[in-house]
């Protein structure tokens, strides 16, 4: 099969593909909630400390480790070292498949609050009435599941078309679109009465939220918003052309979504406060406080159409990236037909998805280790297997496989990599020594 892999066009095709991964709902609906949650500023920090020191590194060593096999990660680790190694990506695959299943029916949350938003939704701003309202929404047995479907085919749509004709093209148009839509909606919500508590929040950090849940939560949620940890930019590596300097894509895609999600705080929390909501109201967040404010301003409805179309792009560009890891999989190693792979694997998430979307309503009584199906499924996926993938995948470029990724001629990093040295500390040491250390205290 390998005659006829993909290939990213452009660098710029590149960046913002893996730009439109990492941009997601992490940082728009999951990352303003946590930072409510979690003190504001505290996490703000937190989170950007973990970026810095280990997220930066492990998204170079995923770049490098599908540049140089042009290989799904399955067969990557395979092709590089064999035996038990093989197991890092079989747990990507698999944890491609657990993510998205939740993710899909937040993604489909966010296409019908586009669609609620323009036919009345924002007609009442009492807060209370618009959360019941999600509630009722998210509980319902139905109408969820068949915006999870619709979410699920376009993801699948657009991945059954391919690398450059269906990945690359329409992050390169939709990447823009969200940017243009986020410094809108920052510049409403920054200018109206009150908003400045917000930002002080936001910036002022409060130390005393510091503890062990909240430190695990800020280092899996850098693994989730980076999509770090499964083999996502393995994947997106393996399509990228050899004259693409690595180091400077990995900055460039890091220092976008660390972009968007400070953007997304300064859009959300402000509008919050001015409006006297509780930051800390968690995943309702987004759909139930954003609502209220747009009701209480001039043009709110098309505003809120606007916030929830771009909600679902960038949700969109994520998905299409969680898929392709296991279509990539399912092509490389099987032999299937594009189409076919991301048809087949694309039904079987949305199946997996159900029960999360269930345990939010009818099924609420059911739990997994103590939490509802689709926070189990959450925390297991970004605060486990994301930070665990971390650990192995450092673990393997600094100690097995340095020299292979840093070949030039064979499609790893090259020559004129100023902080080849530092890297590799963080590869050998830091990111493994950390990581293990927050996830051991968490647990
Ligand atoms: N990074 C995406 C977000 O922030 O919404 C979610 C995600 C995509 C996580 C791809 C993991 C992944 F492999």
């Amino acid at each position: 099969m390998s005659g006829v892999r993909g290939q990213f066009t452009t660098r710029a095709g590149f960046i913002l593909a893996a730009a439109g991964s990492a941009v997601g709902l992490g940082n728009i609906w999951k990352f303003p909630y946590l930072a409510g949650q979690n003190g504001g500023g505290a996490f703000l920090i937190i989170y950007l400390g973990f970026i810095l020191s280990i997220g930066l590194s492990v998204m170079l060593a995923e770049f490098a480790i599908g540049r140089r096999t042009k290989r799904n990660p399955v067969g990557a680790f395979r092709h590089l070292k064999g035996g038990a190694w093989t197991a890092i990506g079989v747990m990507g695959v698999f944890t491609g498949f657990i993510i998205l299943s939740f993710y899909s029916v937040v993604g489909g949350w966010t296409v019908a609050y586009a669609v609620k938003s323009a036919t009345g939704l924002m007609a009442s701003g009492d807060a209370k009435a618009l959360g019941a309202a999600f509630g009722a929404f998210i509980g319902d047995p139905v109408e969820p599941i068949i915006y999870h479907a619709l979410f699920m085919l376009a993801t699948i749509a657009v991945v059954a078309r391919g690398i450059d004709t269906g990945i690359e093209r329409t992050c390169r148009v939709l990447m823009p679109v969200l940017f243009i839509l986020l410094v809108v909606l920052c510049v409403r919500s920054l200018t109206l009465p009150g908003a400045a508590k917000g930002v002080a929040f936001f910036l002022s950090p409060d130390f005393s939220k510091v503890d062990g849940a909240m430190i695990t939560a800020a280092l899996g949620h850098a693994f989730f918003s980076l999509s770090l940890g499964m083999g996502t930019m393995i994947t997106y590596g393996s399509y990228l052309a050899r004259t693409t300097n690595l180091p400077g894509a990995a900055l460039w895609v890091t220092s976008l979504d660390t972009l968007i999600a400070v953007m997304a705080g300064f859009m959300i929390l402000p509008a919050v406060f001015a409006f006297g909501f509780d930051p800390g109201a968690g995943p309702g967040l987004t759909f139930i406080t954003l609502p209220a404010v747009f009701s209480k301003i001039p043009f709110g409805a098309f505003f809120g159409v606007l916030f929830f179309v771009l909600l679902a792009v960038a949700a969109l560009t994520s998905a299409i990236s969680l898929i392709e890891v296991v279509v990539a999989y399912l092509v490389d190693e099987k032999g299937i037909a594009r189409p076919k792979a991301a048809l087949s694997s694309g039904i079987a998430i949305f199946l997996l998805g159900i029960p999360s979307s269930l345990s939010l309503g009818i099924w609420n009584d059911y739990t997994v280790a103590g939490k509802g199906f689709f926070d189990a499924m959450d925390y297991l996926a970004s605060n486990i297997l994301l930070p665990t993938g971390g650990i192995f995948i450092s673990l393997f470029v600094g100690w097995v496989v340095f020299d292979k990724v840093m070949d030039g001629n064979q499609g790893g990093i090259g020559d004129g990599f100023r902080y080849v040295g530092l890297w590799r500390i963080i590869c050998r040491y830091i990111a493994p020594l950390a990581i293990a250390w927050v996830l051991i205290s968490g647990l």
